[in-house]
């Protein structure tokens, strides 16, 4: 399934304005029986959207519904290579999927994954038309070196993305998370496809969380942040996607000559946990000693009595010592 069928489109138009709609006009409009209504707006509730129902007045949205629209993005980017669904598995797997076909700068956004998949093999929950799921395609033709401080990159880019939307005071956790005041806000999922002397085909999967649906809330098992709760105006995907799009097209094509150097010292400004004690947890094991920020391979240099050693990727996962 890659989106909705046509009378769930009708309804979810129709409840995109956040007004109350009664049963009955819904049925009429889908040319459906009451109970078939019900099924429909099941079918919307079950991939994540907040509708109610209110005795005598019928069935609302929690929130307005702003969907993602291909043209906008494209308009506000200057990209033509921007592939929207409504429904997909996972935004990555459809670039990872088209490799072979792909050029730099492709990019896949979806209003809902069914499969969205997070780091360490975990799920990314994916409400319908509640947050970004976005993916990027990037080859690099220098082959694999220049992929280990490649998340980093992206999560600059990605806060200053967020910044020229306005939304300011966003930190960055070693290696690839996006976190506000101590929760987090998004996470970045890089996938790759390289043979070790060839190109290195990266897809960047981003997820940034905008307006959380309470009962996908509960299925969150750490602190959260979305945009909405950090920001007093609304944030428009469309304009967030484009603007996203902007940043990674101008900044990859830098990165791959230079590296990691001239952004170091942008990171060390966002590193929400710089010159703080904090455990490293590597392969089960809990190493203790204070953050100072990363090198240019974009490992994470940690001292520990004295000395400054240095951790790159894989199965380390930072956390704010308790003293
Ligand atoms: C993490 O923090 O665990 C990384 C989350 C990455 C989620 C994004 S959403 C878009 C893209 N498609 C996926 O299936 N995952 C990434």
């Amino acid at each position: 399934m890659s989106e909705l069928n046509e009378q769930g489109n009708v309804l979810l138009t129709l409840l995109a304005d956040g007004e109350f709609h009664s049963g009955e006009k819904i049925g009429e409009l889908l040319g459906v029986s009451r109970t078939s209504v019900n099924n429909y707006i099941k079918a919307l509730q079950e991939i994540g959207l907040d509708i109610y129902k209110v005795t005598g007045k019928g069935y609302r949205s929690a929130v307005p519904i702003d969907l993602l629209n291909a043209d906008k993005i494209k308009q506000l980017s200057k990209n033509k290579m921007v592939h929207v669904e409504q429904i997909l598995d996972s935004t990555n797997q459809w670039l990872l999927d088209r490799i072979p076909n792909l050029q730099n700068g492709q990019s896949c956004i979806s209003e809902y994954q069914l499969a969205g998949r997070g780091r360490r093999g975990r799920t990314w929950i994916s409400p319908f038309a509640s947050h970004l799921y976005f993916s990027f395609y990037w080859r690099f033709d220098s082959g694999i070196d220049k992929v280990s401080g490649l998340s980093l990159l992206v999560g600059i880019a990605t806060v200053n993305a967020l910044e020229k939307v306005g939304v300011q005071g966003v930190s960055l956790k070693w290696p690839n998370d996006l976190y506000y005041q101590g929760k987090k806000l998004a996470g970045i999922l890089i996938e790759l496809n390289a043979q070790a002397t060839e190109a290195c085909h990266t897809v960047i999967g981003i997820g940034i969380n905008v307006r959380m649906p309470p009962e996908q809330a509960k299925l969150i098992d750490q602190p959260w942040i979305d945009l909405h709760h950090l920001t007093s105006a609304s944030v428009d995907r469309n304009l967030l996607s484009a603007t996203l799009i902007n940043e990674l097209q101008t900044l990859l094509p830098q990165y791959e000559q230079t590296g990691l150097q001239p952004y170091l010292s942008r990171w060390f400004d966002l590193d929400c946990f710089l010159n703080k004690t904090v455990n490293l947890l590597i392969a089960g094991k809990s190493k203790q000693g204070i953050c100072r920020g990363i090198n240019e391979s974009g490992a994470l240099l940690l001292e520990c009595d004295g000395q400054v050693e240095a951790y790159i990727g894989g199965e380390i996962s930072l956390r704010l010592a308790k003293l």
